[in-house]
């Protein structure tokens, strides 16, 4: 299997490196092939907006759904989109590794996601959810939090993840991706913001490492998480009852 992850921290001690590391290493091991884009590392612009396009559809307004489509059309698209595409179109899973800033993606994703996601190329009025360019592949999210475990569900301190991941998870499901239920490292905590014992956070930073590898290794037994389809909804949009 064709395994991509795409890397979102700027830090390369980081825990979220040292996850995107363990995953990297172990697919690869278990004989996958394995690539990565390191969005930070690359310097990847997530900022959408005209100059991006050299052959523009409209030189007087930019728009950027009007600007995508062309460009899919005449393959004239931005080299680093260009670039993201063609190792999504050839990967099987798709795995976003990042840490949760103000209770979602950091900025640099979620721009990714703007630019990448191009409209005519990767989707379109009839070619999104359950008929999604990329049906038949499946994408993890994997974040980590500053908060501790407990903080987090309905109504908690940290917040609900299937609040907090909706809107990336549903993007994913827009393009066709089966999404898979997410893998989440809690209480990542250090340099000086560590509410546990350094001895104990070491311990578990650890075995959460190897909880994300037996999760990675059980990749084809999770089951994908549910989204509405075509058949669920009236022409309209609204669910049918
Ligand atoms: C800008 C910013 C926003 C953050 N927002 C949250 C948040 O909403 N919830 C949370 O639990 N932690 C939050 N954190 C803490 C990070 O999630 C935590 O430091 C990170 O997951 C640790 O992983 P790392 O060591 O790989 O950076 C935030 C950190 C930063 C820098």
């Amino acid at each position: 299997m064709h395994i991509h992850i795409v890397h979102a921290h700027p830090e390369k001690t980081s825990y979220n490196n040292a996850l995107t590391e363990a995953a990297f290493e172990h697919l690869a091991h278990a004989g996958h092939n394995v690539t990565k884009s390191d969005l930070y590392l690359e310097q990847f612009d997530p900022v959408e907006r005209g100059a991006h396009y050299k052959n523009r559809a409209d030189r007087d307004v930019f728009a950027a759904l009007n600007e995508q489509r062309h460009a899919s059309g005449n393959d004239t698209l931005p080299i680093d989109v260009h670039r993201e595409i063609e190792s999504l179109r050839s990967a099987d899973l798709l795995v976003l590794q990042f840490p949760l800033w103000w209770h979602g993606p950091p900025a640099i994703l979620k721009g990714w996601m703007d630019r990448v996601f191009v409209n005519g190329g990767l989707f379109s009025s009839r070619m999104r959810y359950d008929t999604g360019y990329f049906s038949g592949k499946r994408a993890l999210v994997s974040v980590t939090t500053g908060a501790p475990q407990k903080a987090f569900g309905p109504g908690c301190r940290g917040g609900d993840f299937e609040v907090m991941l909706w809107p990336l998870h549903y993007s994913l499901h827009y393009t066709g991706y089966s999404v898979l239920r997410p893998f989440v490292s809690y209480g990542i905590q250090g340099h000086g913001y560590s509410y546990e014992r350094e001895d104990s956070l070491r311990v578990r930073l650890k075995q959460n490492l190897s909880a994300c590898r037996g999760y990675l290794s059980k990749i084809d037994e999770i089951e994908p998480l549910k989204f509405p389809g075509w058949s669920d909804w009236d022409e309209d949009g609204r669910a049918l009852t």
